[in-house]
C-alpha cells in the first residue's frame, strides 16, 4: 500500500492531528470534501435538478458496496442512521408472544432499543453476560432455546473492538433456523464481512465512522429469505414499483430492499459515500482490513510495554479490529492530555479507546505512546 499518498488524502494530517477515533466520528477524506464540493456548488449555481444522475450514483454506490457484503445490490437499501436501519427489521416482523431475541449486555444502545420496544408485544429479550468485556459466540450459542427467533449483535464490540464470530454464530443460526442481524457500524470501511459465508439475514451500518461518510446516512442488507417475512412498517412512494406512475396510487413493494427506501435519500451522504468507497477500492479492501488489524497488533503490543492492559491481549488475530481500549482510573484526564497534544481518542464507560485507520503508521503510534507515557 502507498502510505504516503494514502496520507495526502487527509487534510486533518497536514494541520498536525492525530486522529485516532473512528470508532465515533471518521473524518472527510480529500476525494469526499472534493465530490461533496462540486456536488454542493452544482445544487447551488447550476445543475440544480439533476435527479438522474443522482440515479446513477445511487446505484453505482450499491454496486460498491456489494463488495462489503458478497451479495446482489438488489439486497442493499439506503436509510437515515444504524438505529432505523434496525427498526426496519424490528418493526416488520410478525412477533408472537414470547418469542426470543438474543442480544448482549455490551452493545452500543443502537442495537437494544429498537428490539427492547418489542417487549409491549411479549418478545422476550435475553441480554448474554460479557466476560472480562467481551461476549463470544459461544456465550451467544448458549443462551439459545426452541424460542429463539432472532440474534442481533455488532460485528465488532464497540468498548472492547473484540470481532465476533460471525461464521460460528451464523452456522448454528443457520441449524436451528434463528435470523441473524449484525450491526455492522465499527466493522465496515476498515473490515470485510461475507454475508453469505456468514448466513447473515440483516445487517445496520451508519457511514460516519469507519466509512469516513456523514451522520444521516445508513445502508443495510437484507436476504431474500428474511424480506420475505417481513411487512415494512413505513412505505412510501419510492418503495414501489412503477414509481413515476404518481398518481396511480398503486401500493405494489419493489421486489428488491428499496422496497424499505420509502421516500427520498440523503444525497449528500450518498455522494460522500460513493466518493469514500471508491478510495477504499483504490488502496485494496484486503490492504485495508491487513492494515488495520496490524496496526491494532502494534498498538497492543506497545501499550503492554508501557503496563497498560488492553482489552484485547493474547487474542487470535481473527478477533481484532481497527479499536483496543485498555481500562484506566484516570480515562478522562488521558483523553484530555492527549488532546493538548492534537491526539485524538475517545472514552467510553471509563475505557480509553483508540481507534486508527488504514492511514495512520507507526509514527502517530509513537507520537500517542510517548504521550500516554507521560500522563500515565
Ligand atoms: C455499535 C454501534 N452501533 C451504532 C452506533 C450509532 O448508531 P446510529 O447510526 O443509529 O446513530 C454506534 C456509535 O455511535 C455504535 O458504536
Amino acid at each position: 500500500m502507498d502510505i504516503i499518498k494514502a496520507r495526502e488524502y487527509f487534510p486533518h494530517l497536514k494541520k498536525g492531528i492525530t486522529y485516532l477515533n473512528h470508532a465515533a466520528t471518521g473524518p472527510f477524506s480529500k476525494p469526499v470534501l472534493d465530490v461533496m464540493d462540486e456536488y454542493f456548488r452544482a445544487r447551488s449555481e447550476d445543475n440544480i435538478d439533476d435527479y438522474p444522475a443522482f440515479v446513477k450514483t445511487i446505484e453505482e454506490t450499491k454496486e460498491l458496496l456489494t463488495v462489503y457484503f458478497n451479495c446482489d445490490p438488489q439486497r442493499l437499501a439506503f436509510a437515515d442512521n444504524t438505529t432505523n436501519g434496525l427498526n426496519m427489521l424490528a418493526q416488520g416482523f410478525d412477533w408472537k408472544e414470547k418469542d426470543e431475541i438474543i442480544l448482549n449486555d455490551i452493545e452500543f444502545p443502537a442495537n437494544v432499543y429498537p428490539f427492547l420496544n418489542l417487549e409491549r408485544k411479549g418478545v422476550k429479550i435475553v441480554f448474554v453476560k460479557s466476560r472480562n468485556g467481551i461476549v463470544t459466540a459461544e456465550d451467544i450459542i448458549e443462551k439459545i432455546t426452541s424460542k429463539t427467533k432472532l440474534i442481533s449483535v455488532s460485528m465488532v464490540q464497540f468498548l472492547s473492538g473484540y470481532r465476533i464470530d460471525l461464521e460460528k454464530l451464523g452456522k448454528v443460526c443457520r441449524e436451528r433456523n434463528i435470523f441473524l442481524c449484525v450491526d455492522a457500524i465499527q466493522g465496515l470501511g476498515a473490515l470485510s464481512l461475507d454475508t453469505k459465508k456468514c448466513n447473515i439475514d440483516f445487517v445496520s451500518c451508519g457511514t460516519q465512522k469507519w466509512m469516513l461518510g456523514l451522520q444521516g446516512l445508513s445502508f443495510i442488507y437484507i436476504s431474500e429469505e428474511l424480506q420475505q417475512k417481513l411487512t415494512p412498517a413505513f412505505v412510501g412512494w419510492l418503495g414501489v414499483n412503477d414509481a413515476w406512475n404518481l398518481l396511480d396510487y398503486n401500493l405494489s413493494l419493489k421486489d428488491s430492499a428499496e422496497r424499505f427506501q420509502p421516500g427520498s435519500l440523503n444525497s449528500a451522504g450518498i455522494y460522500a459515500l460513493n466518493a469514500s468507497l471508491k478510495l477504499f477500492k483504490e488502496f485494496g479492501l484486503k490492504e485495508i482490513e491487513e492494515k488495520v488489524i496490524s496496526n491494532s497488533q502494534f498498538l497492543i503490543d506497545n501499550l503492554k510495554e508501557i503496563n497498560l492492559n488492553p482489552l484485547l491481549f493474547e487474542i487470535e488475530k481473527k478477533f481484532l479490529s481497527g479499536i483496543v481500549s485498555f481500562k484506566h482510573a484516570d480515562a478522562n484526564s488521558i483523553l484530555e492530555g492527549l488532546k493538548e497534544k492534537n491526539i485524538m481518542i475517545a472514552v467510553r464507560e471509563g475505557i480509553v479507546r483508540i481507534s486508527p485507520h488504514f492511514y495512520n503508521t507507526g509514527d502517530d503510534f509513537e507520537k500517542l505512546i510517548d504521550s500516554l507515557k507521560i500522563l500515565i
